[in-house]
């Protein structure tokens, strides 16, 4: 199958400056960028007026956390979750989470998320969703030992054993939930598991004032030596930007939770300049509560612009939410070349914050939004396009969701 975008503006990466282009894709790749002729492809469409370029990465969330989005208003982080979060997240079938990651694929995919790592349980049921979606998911399952393991990490690998690889879609790590969740031990454990399987690690770091541990102790562990995506690192001091300047970790920013939650604002701008591999993340719809990289990036850079407008460039925060990404990810270029994955989206620029077209890289960070989301493209496949999901029953979705949000917050049996 070939498919043809004419008359594309084109945004190769995020570091070049977009050209006017015609696309082809054919098999889930991109074949070819240049001018081609209608009689190349099956389906073509008109792109004039609309901007294509690589889609954002969502590195942090919960998906299934659409459930409760709104359910908790107003509180801090600990009350938040264990008096109003858990005592849900108890009693969610593996249907529910089904429903409930298919619920925030809809949105991403609308919002211009082409790929995410989820923190989780029923993972089976996180990976059937983002097969039958075609949205590209790292799954992890969350780890804690706290009240001893009960039997995740080996469920952890299973996952791991039967989803890792499948159709290009899917990775599997592992999630060791936060160090205050997580002996010493247990982190050994997990990480020389990880290392053995290639597997990365996604974990909560220092995420609220009173989070009170050594990275440095932590990192005597086996867990030096994986990739692993640091969630939030907003109470991080000198020598802890210091640890997690390497090659093989990366810091997800989740501005809007931190701030929503009260944890405070993460020095993004420090890290950067140390060489930290700093990308974004909306964290759940239950403290976001919308599932909006695009959102993150621009709120990101406003929040370090008030010390210093210097700080977080046009450069950088597109870096963040699409090239740094995609590196943790891992499943995704974050780029629009041959032979890339085609993992795209469409942007409509007929809209007055779009004008004048020359700085249209200024304008994505600054006035645009993600509802000026047109289509995305994952894997060669429309999964949003224009009001229409594709591959899915968007209305079944919201029906099961709507049921499913009833019977657990007791509005119906
Ligand atoms: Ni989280």
């Amino acid at each position: 199958m070939r498919i043809l975008l004419k008359n594309a503006l084109l945004l190769c990466d995020v570091r070049s400056e977009p050209k006017v282009s015609d696309l082809l894709v054919e098999d889930g790749k991109i074949a070819g960028i240049g001018n081609f002729t209608e009689a190349t492809a099956e389906e073509i469409h008109d792109m004039s007026e609309k901007l294509v370029m690589p889609g954002f990465v969502n590195a942090h969330t919960h998906a299934a956390m659409t459930l409760m989005r709104g359910f908790a208003e107003d509180m801090k982080l600990q009350d938040w979750l264990f008096k109003r979060i858990f005592p849900i997240e108890e009693r969610l079938t593996p249907e529910d989470v089904y429903y409930g990651t298919m619920m925030a694929q809809l949105e991403m995919a609308r919002r211009g998320i082409v790929a995410y790592v989820d923190m989780y349980f029923h993972c089976d049921a996180v990976a059937q969703a983002a097969l039958d979606f075609g949205m590209k998911a790292l799954i992890t399952r969350g780890l804690t030992d706290y009240n001893g393991d009960n039997g995740r990490l080996k469920q952890n690998i299973e996952y791991f054993d039967r989803w890792h690889g499948r159709k290009g879609l899917i990775s599997v790590g592992f999630g060791p939930h936060a160090p205050y969740s997580c002996s010493i031990r247990y982190i050994d454990e997990i990480a020389r598991i990880a290392l053995e399987l290639k597997a990365p690690i996604t974990m909560h770091l220092f995420e609220s004032p009173a989070e009170d541990y050594s990275l440095h102790e932590i990192l005597k562990t086996k867990l030096s030596e994986c990739k692993v995506i640091f969630a939030h690192c907003v109470h991080v001091s000198e020598k802890d930007i210091e640890l997690l300047s390497r090659e093989n970790f990366f810091v997800v920013h989740n501005p809007t939770s931190n701030l929503k939650l009260g944890s405070g604002i993460a020095p993004v701008q420090k890290m950067i300049e140390k060489g930290v591999q700093v990308c974004l993340g909306t964290d759940g719809a239950a403290s976001n509560n919308t599932l909006d990289v695009w959102h993150e990036m621009r709120l990101a850079t406003l929040l370090q612009k008030v010390s210093d407008p210097r700080n977080i460039s046009i450069q950088q925060a597109l870096i963040m939410a699409i090239e740094q990404g995609a590196k943790a990810v891992g499943l995704t270029s974050g780029m629009i070349e041959v032979g890339a994955d085609a993992d795209l989206i469409v942007v409509d620029l007929k809209k007055p914050w779009y004008v004048p077209r020359d700085r249209i890289k200024n304008h994505i960070v600054h006035s645009g939004n993600s509802l000026d989301v047109f289509a995305t493209m994952i894997k060669g496949r429309w999964v949003y396009y224009d009001g229409e999901y594709p591959t899915i029953d968007a209305k079944y979705v919201f029906k099961k969701c709507e049921e499913a949000i009833g019977r657990l917050t007791g509005t119906t049996n």
